[in-house]
Formats: structure tokens, C-alpha cells, sequence
């Protein structure tokens, strides 16, 4: 039953053509019919529309005639960003074989390596597939010479299509068939099922997608998580076909869904293994691991006023998205808001994007920082998630930040810019070599806080838009960090604290210091804007005293129009923040944020 099944997915860059390529696959198998081509079946949230990016796994299945056999096609569709690593790391563990499909005029690009690397981590079948092959500027023999020196694949092996136009589609789903391994797996053993994706349907609640390994699932059978332990029965079962199609059994070898009436999709965890309820021999399938998030950022109203709908809004956030975290978070400067966690700055930026379009709320977003870990005098290891956590100087034994390892793909022109950039943020270079005549791939170990701050955008320029970046987790290292501190008359402003190197730290605690004296008003007394690692002053600055009188011009005459001033001037303060006895507007402090 498994020999005629085969579970495959898609590495691809974004822009290479993955969704017009699973579109052309859906419409030669007949699974759909010629659709208008805008729409495309497997990004179908919105936003990954608007900005091209597949977010989450999803599963279609495919029906496919040859030679008088019938196969059943499934087509995992993986995420292409880093950030979402781990979610891919499932994906590519359900299938036997990825099909590696490369720009014929892009070539190939950083995320196309990583994930391949991925994929043959995972020991999948790799077929080299170049696309765009209709395009004039097409150059398909350096490509698949650049895919050998990169990923080692034969160039005989690459299958050449347009997912545009459909030629050489025919010919792929043969090599589909042909070279990629049917599943094993047998349906008679117990059941182990991979929960590699799920979302959440406003009727049904968790849909929970899984790649059964071993045994059958059926519909009304009690199920369990062997990670979580919660249990569950089996409402529906089925699979995508791209709707979903019920059915009353899903086998060894098949990819499909459940719905178990679980109400948050909390309570489902990628990785998780399903087993039947009360079965004490199936064991937990390997690579399970929580999400880690590694970017932090604060998210504030700026009105007060809007902190509940902030908070409605991120809720329902969380509920499609397991791996966001969010808790509130109380800040002298901005008021009540939430201390958010993300997988990484695309994430951060997706979920940004989601709660601008959908909802109304003006927000203020500190500078987003990395999770870092500090040593402490006791010897504790404690994982730090914002700046103001981090203690005294005098209790530090050692401070480690993350290291990520960066793949940057560029041409032969642009290397020596990249290279002084890599530089210039403390990467250390692992590694040099040439794809082709004028393609190089440069490794460079880089702190994620360099990473995080702009090095894709500062990337991206330096190489007219032709660099790509990729980056995976290396793990911790120690470095030479502080945190530094904005006092205002010797009161801490925690929104203001950052940990920066401490060879930064003047240079950036003396602009910081300017930035923000330049946006307090002037006081009855002197105001002095101090920069500090713990109780050592770095950089400081002072706002002269004035004597204001907002009543003087008024010369004691007109009551009613002192009384008018005076509720002026009070609305105004309303939105000033107090930090000790110094007033400062929201409005300022927004200012020395908005450019870290
Ligand atoms: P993401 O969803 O952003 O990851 O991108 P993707 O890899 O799914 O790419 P998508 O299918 O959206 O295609 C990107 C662009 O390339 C679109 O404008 C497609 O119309 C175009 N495209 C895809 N395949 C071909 C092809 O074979 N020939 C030509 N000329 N254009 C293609």
C-alpha cells in the first residue's frame, strides 16, 4: 500500500517560484482546475500573500496516473525563513524527498543552501529542479553548475521546468515517482504519528496535521500526545485534496489531519508524537523540541487608553501562533504594555504587520533585543529577555551572547563590501568559496544582536539587492558586554537600557544622552541626562533651568483666561511621563527609540 505513495516538499528561495510550481503540479494532476492564477493555494493568509512568504506547513494531496498505477502525491509545503527552522526540520522530517528548485536566471541563494542542507540532514531524496527555463535571460547550464558547487547535485539530474508556463512538468512528476522513495512503515504495527503543522478554524478549533510513521489512526479512536500527554478524541481525519476531504483512516506513509475538538492551539505541539490512548509501547518519534525565542522587543499603546485592545489583539495573535509569547510589562517611560518573544526579526516583523492590519492601535515598539545569558557570582546560568533584567556589573561572572553562522551569497563584485561589513560587526569568517565565475558564498560567525540590528538591510545595500543572508544558531559564547543605562537626574529610564559591547558603549550612551536632551523641555531646575554602566557615569549632558510662568502675560487681569491656560497646560501633561521629579513627553521618548 505505502510502495505507491510519496511525500515530498519544496526548497526554493522565496520569489523562485514554489507557489506557482505547486499551483502547476495541483493543476497536471487534476487535484484542481485551471484557477485564476492570482490565487494560489498554498500561501492562503493574507498577509503571506502580501509579502510572498510562506509562514506555516501545509499539506495537499495529489492523485497521479501512470502506466495504469494510481499514486498518491503529498506535497508538504515547508517555510523558507530561518526563523522558522524548526518548524521546517518537521516538515522535511514527514517526507523521503524534496524537490531543490532554483531561479535559471537567480541561481542559487542562501536560504536554497541551508535548507538543502536540511533536507539532506534528513537523508531526503534531493531532485534538482531549475525554473523560469521560459525566461530570455535564463541560464540554466550555469545554474545547475552552480547547484553542483553548492549542493553537490549531478546537473544530469536537474529537471528543467517553467512553472509558468508548464513545460517539463509532465517530466517532473515522472522523476517524483520515479526517484523519490515510497514511505515505510507498517499499517498493522502501533500507530506513531508526527504532528508537523497546525492552524486553528474558528468552528473546528486545532487542526493538527501529522505524517502517520507506523499503524493507522481512525476516526472516533482516542488519541494522545505523548509530549504533552493530553488526550483526545479523534472528531475527523482526512486530507487536504486542497480542501479538506474526510476519511475514516489515515495509514502508514500518509500525510492528513485530525480534529480532536481542542480548543487552543496551545495544547499542540510540532514535533509531538500521536499515539493511540492507553498504548504504552509506542515510543515519542525524535527532534522534538519547544520553540526558542531569541528576539525580544516591548510593545506599547500610545494612548493608555488603548491597552486592553492591545491586549485582545495579541491574544488572538497567540491563538493562530504558538511560538509568540507575550507578557505585560510596566515601563516608567511608556506605561502598561507587553514584553513580546519571537522566533527570531521576521517573525517579529510578521506579527507587527498583522496587528497593524488588524487592529487600529498607534504602537511604540522598543529596540528589539536577543536573549542573552549571564553568569552570575553564585554560578546560576540565568537567561536574560530584556536589558533591564540584567544585574549590576559587580554580580557578573560572565556574559554570553548568541552566535549565529551566516551564509552570505553574493556576487564576485560585491565581496570585499560584505567582507567589511561581516567585519566591521564582529563576525569572524569561517568560510570562502566560489559557486561559480562570479557567485561566491562567504561564512562568517556574527553575534544575532549584530545580526538583528540592520546587517540584512546594510547587506541588501551594500550588493545592490543581490545579496542573500541566511543564518542558523550556533549556540552562546562569552563577550565583553554591558548594560548601559540612561539615568535623568540620577532616576533609571528603563525603556532606555540596552547591552551593547562595552567598546560601544560611549559612543553610543553620548548620542543617546544628546538625543534625549534635545527633547526635554526645560524644568525649574537643572536636568542632567546621564549615561551609566552600573554606577559609572559615561557620557552626560544638561537641560539649563528656566523659570516659566505660564500666567505672567496675563497680568492678573482676566481670570477666566488664566484659568483656560492652566487646563492647557495640564492636558499637555497628561501625556508626560514623570521620571523622578522630571516630566518628560512620551513624545520624547519615542524620538530617541525610533532610531535605537
Ligand atoms: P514565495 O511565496 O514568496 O516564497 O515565492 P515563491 O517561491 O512561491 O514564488 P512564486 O511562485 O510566488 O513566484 C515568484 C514570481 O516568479 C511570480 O511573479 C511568478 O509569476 C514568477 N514565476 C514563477 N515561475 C515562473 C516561471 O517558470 N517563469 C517565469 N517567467 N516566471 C515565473
Amino acid at each position: 500500500m505505502t510502495a505507491n505513495i510519496r511525500n515530498f516538499c519544496i526548497i526554493a528561495h522565496i520569489d523562485h517560484g514554489k507557489s506557482t510550481l505547486a499551483d502547476r503540479l495541483l493543476e497536471h494532476t487534476g487535484t484542481v482546475m485551471n484557477r485564476d492564477k492570482k490565487e494560489q493555494m498554498l500561501d492562503d493568509l493574507e498577509l503571506e500573500q502580501q509579502r510572498g512568504i510562506t509562514i506555516k506547513a501545509r499539506a495537499v494531496r495529489m492523485r497521479y496516473k501512470q502506466d495504469g498505477q494510481e499514486y498518491e502525491l503529498n506535497l508538504i509545503d515547508t517555510p523558507g525563513h530561518v526563523d522558522f527552522q524548526y518548524e521546517v526540520s518537521r516538515s522535511l522530517a514527514c517526507c523521503e524527498g524534496a524537490l531543490l528548485l532554483v531561479d535559471a536566471f537567480q541561481g542559487v541563494e542562501a536560504q536554497t543552501v541551508a535548507n538543502a542542507f536540511a533536507a539532506m540532514e534528513h537523508e531526503l531524496h534531493i531532485v534538482p529542479v531549475i525554473n523560469k527555463i521560459d525566461l530570455s535571460m535564463a541560464r540554466p547550464e550555469e545554474v545547475a553548475e552552480e547547484m553542483m558547487n553548492a549542493l553537490g547535485t549531478d546537473p544530469d539530474d536537474c529537471v528543467r521546468v517553467s512553472a509558468k508556463t508548464g513545460i517539463g512538468v509532465d517530466e517532473l512528476l515522472k522523476t517524483i515517482v520515479a526517484k523519490i522513495p515510497a514511505p515505510s512503515g507498517d499499517p498493522d504495527a502501533t500507530l506513531q504519528a508526527m504532528v508537523f503543522d497546525s492552524n486553528y478554524d474558528d468552528y473546528r478549533g486545532a487542526i493538527t496535521y501529522v505524517r502517520v510513521m507506523q499503524g493507522t489512526v481512525r476516526k472516533g479512536q482516542k488519541i494522545q500526545f505523548i509530549r504533552t500527554g493530553s488526550q483526545h478524541e479523534v472528531v475527523e481525519l482526512g486530507q487536504f485534496v486542497p480542501q479538506r476531504e474526510p476519511c475514516d483512516t489515515l495509514s502508514a506513509g500518509q500525510v492528513g489531519y485530525l480534529i480532536c475538538n481542542i480548543k487552543s492551539l496551545g495544547d499542540v505541539h510540532i514535533g509531538d508524537t500521536v499515539s493511540i490512548t492507553g498504548d504504552k509501547h509506542a515510543p515519542a518519534l525524535p527532534g522534538y523540541s519547544r520553540p526558542k525565542r531569541m528576539v525580544y522587543c516591548g510593545l506599547f499603546p500610545s494612548d493608555g487608553q488603548d491597552f486592553s485592545e492591545l491586549r485582545d489583539a495579541l491574544e488572538r495573535l497567540a491563538v493562530n501562533d504558538p511560538s509568540f509569547e507575550f507578557e505585560p510589562e510596566t515601563s516608567d517611560a511608556l506605561g502598561f504594555g507587553f514584553r513580546c518573544g519571537f522566533l527570531g526579526l521576521l517573525h517579529m516583523e510578521i506579527i507587527q504587520q498583522r496587528l497593524e492590519n488588524e487592529s487600529n492601535i498607534d504602537l511604540v515598539q522598543t529596540a528589539p533585543n536577543v536573549t542573552y545569558e549571564v553568569v552570575n557570582k553564585r554560578g546560576e546560568t540565568v537567561t536574560i529577555h530584556k536589558p533591564q533584567d540584567v544585574p549590576d556589573p559587580g554580580d557578573i561572572e560572565e556574559f554570553r551572547q548568541p552566535i549565529v553562522r551566516c551564509n552570505v551569497i553574493v556576487p564576485g563584485d560585491y565581496i570585499g563590501a560584505v567582507m567589511k561589513l561581516c567585519q566591521e560587526r564582529r563576525g569572524i569568517q569561517k568560510n570562502q568559496e566560489y559557486l561559480g565565475a562570479n557567485r561566491a558564498m562567504l561564512t562568517y560567525d556574527i553575534p544575532l544582536a549584530e545580526v538583528v540590528y540592520d546587517l540584512h538591510d546594510k547587506i541588501k545595500s551594500c550588493t545592490r539587492g543581490y545579496g542573500t543572508l541566511d543564518y542558523e544558531m550556533v549556540g552562546y559564547e562569552p563577550a565583553d558586554l554591558c548594560r548601559m543605562d540612561i539615568m535623568v537626574n540620577g532616576n533609571r529610564v528603563d525603556a532606555l537600557s540596552i547591552v551593547c559591547n562595552r567598546a560601544d558603549a560611549d559612543r553610543r550612551g553620548r548620542a543617546v544622552a544628546k538625543k534625549l536632551k534635545a527633547e526635554i523641555e526645560r524644568h525649574m531646575f537643572e536636568v542632567a541626562v546621564q549615561a551609566a554602566i552600573g554606577s559609572r557615569v559615561i557620557a552626560r549632558e544638561t537641560v539649563p533651568a528656566m523659570r516659566k510662568n505660564v500666567t505672567a502675560k496675563c497680568y492678573g487681569g482676566d481670570i477666566t483666561r488664566k484659568r483656560k491656560l492652566l487646563q492647557k497646560q495640564k492636558e499637555g501633561k497628561k501625556r508626560m511621563k514623570a521620571i523622578g521629579n522630571v516630566e518628560i513627553s512620551q513624545k520624547a521618548f519615542m524620538a530617541v527609540l525610533s532610531d535605537g
